[in-house]
C-alpha cells in the first residue's frame, strides 16, 4: 500500500486593499454582477468575474429555474459566456461573491465541484493557470493560484484518449 498526500495552498487577505489591484478590481466587478443575480428560490445570489487577457471584463450571475436543476451557477454563467463571445481568449482570473438575506455570507464563497469541472476545461486548454478570488459579502478573501487546486484527483479529456 502506498499512502499519497496532496497538499492545496491559497492566500488568506483580511483586507481586499492588499490584495493585486488588479484583483481588487475583479472583486468589485463580482460585487456588481452578484446584484443582477436571479435567485429567487434559494435567496443565494452569486456573482463571478472574469478577467479576459486583453482586459476585458465578463460577468455572471446565477439563473435559476422553477424547475430547479435547469438553473446555473454564475461561474459557469460567466465561463461559457467567455467561451462563446470570447473565443480562444486566455482567462486570467476569476472572482466569485455571494449575497443572501436568508444566509450567513460573511466567508469566501467556493465553487461547486460541477463548476470546478467545468473551470479546470478551460484552464487546462489555455496551459495557464486561473486566479481565483473568493469572498463572501464580507469578512476574510481568500487567492488560489489554479482551479486544478480546487479539484484533486481531476478527471479531464486524458481519461477519454484510448
Ligand atoms: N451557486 C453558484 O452560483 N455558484 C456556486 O459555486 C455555488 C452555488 C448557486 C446555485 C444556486 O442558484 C444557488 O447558488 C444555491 O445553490
Amino acid at each position: 500500500m502506498n499512502k499519497k498526500v496532496l497538499t492545496v495552498e491559497w492566500e488568506v487577505y483580511d483586507r481586499k486593499e492588499d490584495l493585486p489591484t488588479s484583483d481588487a478590481q475583479l472583486l468589485d466587478a463580482a460585487f456588481e454582477a452578484v446584484k443582477n443575480a436571479y435567485a429567487p428560490y434559494s435567496g443565494f445570489s452569486v456573482g463571478a468575474a472574469l478577467l479576459l487577457e486583453n482586459g476585458d471584463v465578463v460577468k455572471g450571475n446565477n439563473q435559476e429555474n422553477a424547475a430547479y436543476p435547469s438553473g446555473l451557477c454564475a461561474e459557469r454563467v460567466a465561463f461559457f459566456w467567455a467561451g462563446a463571445n470570447h473565443p480562444g481568449k486566455k482567462i486570467k482570473a476569476v472572482a466569485i461573491t455571494a449575497l443572501s438575506e436568508k444566509v450567513n455570507t460573511d466567508h469566501p464563497i467556493t465553487p461547486c465541484g460541477a463548476c470546478r469541472q467545468s473551470m479546470l476545461e478551460y484552464e487546462m486548454n489555455q496551459g495557464e493557470n486561473i486566479t481565483i478570488i473568493m469572498q463572501g459579502s464580507t469578512g476574510k478573501i481568500y487567492r488560489m493560484e489554479g482551479v486544478k487546486n480546487l479539484l484533486p484527483l481531476y478527471f479531464n479529456e486524458e481519461g477519454l484518449k484510448s
